[in-house]
């Protein structure tokens, strides 16, 4: 039953893909509606089955799915889900994809290679996907893969607000690499901080090497940020370039996305990395983490939602 307290100018419908379904209630919760009613399972060979269990007809509907690991059992979750709505005669559906999974394929990297990013992006404008919000994309111009609108969030605030009162006052804000100096110059005019960037070398698609920073790091706490932490592998690599550098073992280390695939918790648990920050994004399944803490992005996504099915803008203001 719907019980929106939103002056919502359509009647809209929320559900969650199996990818982040406390997300997705948290998101409902906040917005003082039911989750839509619909059973995801597989088939004995491991295709998705999708049925939906309540009428979307002329309803907007917003699909919550992070195409997260295992990313292309849940990508094809969403675009089936998708399909199933258009087919039941939604009238406007709305992707919420809070991790958008092959965000790094945005480009190609050598001959013979795919912008899967791009792909992705066809194919979910092929299932009737009219809108997509996001969070903390990996490069802005995937946005511009698509003909609908994306409006991409930011928890770098939120991030801050969980950081602030743990961050010593000589903390610099450190970008892994040339990408991340957008991210890494919010954090630092989020804190009132000092930016350091890395400059990365990528020696394949799984190893790089820092060949150079710019700005000072010797005897100061590091605080470094990234749109993701997948393997950890990077940020292991920055903590050990920071401490050969001169800066203080005193390491903080935050991320919108934590994927935190392979051991990437084993690999940042060192003595110096004194806490590890990032979303709920993405469901942690048993993280063996002491040092995690996970902030939750409910509120901001909802926030959005509720000023988008008001008057058609994510925005404030
Ligand atoms: C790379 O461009 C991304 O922004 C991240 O730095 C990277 O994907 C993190 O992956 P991992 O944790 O495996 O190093």
């Amino acid at each position: 039953m719907q019980r929106s307290r939103t002056s919502c100018h359509e009647d809209f419908r929320i559900f969650a893909g199996s990818a982040n379904p406390a997300l997705a209630a948290a998101i409902a919760r906040t917005l003082n509606v039911d989750l839509g009613g619909a059973v995801i399972d597989r088939f004995p060979d491991g295709e998705v089955a999708v049925q939906l269990t309540e009428t979307v007809r002329r309803k907007h509907v917003l699909i919550v799915q992070s195409t997260a690991p295992p990313v292309n059992d849940h990508l094809v979750e969403l675009l089936v889900f998708a399909d199933a709505c258009r087919r039941a005669a939604a009238e406007r559906i709305t992707a919420v994809v809070p991790y958008f999974g092959y965000a790094r394929a945005d480009k190609r990297h050598g001959r013979r290679e795919p912008i899967t990013a791009r792909v992705v992006a066809d194919v979910l404008q092929t299932v009737g996907i009219a809108h997509v919000v996001t969070m903390d994309l990996h490069t802005p111009q995937i946005e511009g893969f698509f003909h609908a609108p994306v409006d991409t969030l930011t928890a770098v605030p939120i991030l801050c607000d969980a950081l602030r009162d743990r961050l010593p006052s000589d903390v610099v804000v450190v970008s892994p690499d040339r990408g991340r100096v957008s991210l890494a110059t919010s954090y630092a005019q989020c804190l009132g901080a000092e930016v350091v960037v890395m400059h990365k070398r990528r020696d394949d698609a799984t190893h790089t090497h820092v060949t150079h920073m710019v700005g000072e790091v010797s005897g100061r706490a590091c605080l470094i940020v990234d749109d993701m932490i997948s393997t950890g592998g990077t940020m292991a690599h920055s903590v050990n370039t920071l401490l050969a550098r001169g800066a203080r073992p005193e390491m903080y280390v935050a991320a919108t996305h934590g994927l935190l695939v392979s051991d990437a918790c084993a690999r940042l648990d060192t003595p110096a990395v004194r806490a590890i920050f990032v979303t709920d994004t993405i469901e942690m399944s048993d993280q063996n983490c002491a040092k995690l803490h996970v902030v939750s992005i409910a509120g901001l996504v909802a926030s959005a939602l509720q000023r988008f099915l008001e008057d058609g803008s994510t925005m404030v203001g």
